[in-house]
């Protein structure tokens, strides 16, 4: 059922060199979380990166926990796999981790390994622009923080349609840009993941009605990624310290700015986050 992959353009290599790299992968794996690398929604400020990441988790499950157990899901962009494990968890689906990075692929299959789930859920190396799968695959498509990354997003939009079944559902959530955001404010924000603009909930929507998908639910949440960023400055911060070099200098310098950047701009209202939900007829 998987078709053979086209060359990938030159930004899908970038991200993939990125997230591959060991400095990434430390930083991700270690103060990031582990398990979801994507925005948390936070209880109190004090509130762990890990338990704000999974409440992320927790409420997009709400969306979509009447889809039958035992179908198939694709996870886009998967990560580290915290979502895939939870949803097979959960509600006994077989779920498909589709991501880039061969680093966070190989931890993902270690972790489905330990945690039993290795008949659940599988895990492809693969570009989301060119999804490696039959057209009408799956009952639901998952997808946390991911599509940022993508310089061609309606054509992730359109493989994704290609590959849901009819009726199937996709959630999502990303990081965006606020309509007419201040390109000042946004020029470093880009520059960090090497791109010439963020989507928007007007621009998914559009998409979405291109496609001809149902609306099912928007739910913004600004706040949450100036939180979720001001949280993970705060721990780099207070663990750089304790990470015995395994992080480069360098690669830490470039992120604090790289946070700090996103959230001024996040603070001044440049930028946006949210869960989106739409249906396929
Ligand atoms: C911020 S991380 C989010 C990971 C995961 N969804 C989570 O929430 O834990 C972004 C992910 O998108 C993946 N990614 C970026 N561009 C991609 C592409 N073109 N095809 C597949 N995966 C991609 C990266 O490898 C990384 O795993």
């Amino acid at each position: 059922m998987e078709k053979e992959m086209p060359p990938m353009p030159e930004s899908v290599d970038v991200t993939r060199d990125y997230y591959d790299s060991g400095d990434a992968d430390e930083f991700y794996f270690r103060i990031w979380g582990g398990e979801d690398i994507h925005v948390g929604m936070y209880q109190s400020e004090e509130e762990s990166i890990f338990d704000a990441s999974r409440r992320t988790v927790e409420t997009m499950a709400k969306h979509i926990s009447h889809i039958p157990k035992g179908s198939r899901v694709l996870d886009v962009g998967a990560g580290y796999g915290g979502a895939a494990r939870f949803l097979a968890r959960e509600f006994d689906f077989h779920v498909t981790c589709l991501n880039l990075s061969t680093v966070q692929n190989r931890r993902n299959r270690e972790m489905n390994r330990e945690a039993g789930l290795e008949d659940r859920i599988e895990v492809v190396d693969g570009n989301f622009e060119e999804l490696p799968f039959a057209d009408e695959s799956f009952a639901l498509i998952w997808c946390q923080d991911s599509i940022l990354h993508s310089s061609r997003k309606k054509r992730v939009f359109e493989e994704i349609n290609r590959v849901m079944k009819p009726g199937a559902e996709f959630i999502f959530t990303d990081p965006m840009q606020q309509p007419g955001a201040d390109p000042v404010l946004l020029e470093p924000v880009l520059r960090r993941i090497h791109l010439e603009s963020m989507g928007s909930i007007e621009q998914y929507r559009q998409f979405a009605d291109e496609l001809g998908w149902k609306t099912v639910n928007i739910e913004p949440g600004p706040e949450c990624l100036v939180q979720h960023y001001s949280s993970v400055l705060k721990n780099l911060e207070g663990r750089e310290g304790s990470l015995g070099g395994s992080i480069s200098p360098t690669y830490i310098e470039n992120m604090k700015n790289g946070l700090r950047h996103w959230i001024t701009a996040g603070g001044r209202g440049v930028l946006d986050w949210g869960i989106l939900h739409f249906q396929k007829p």
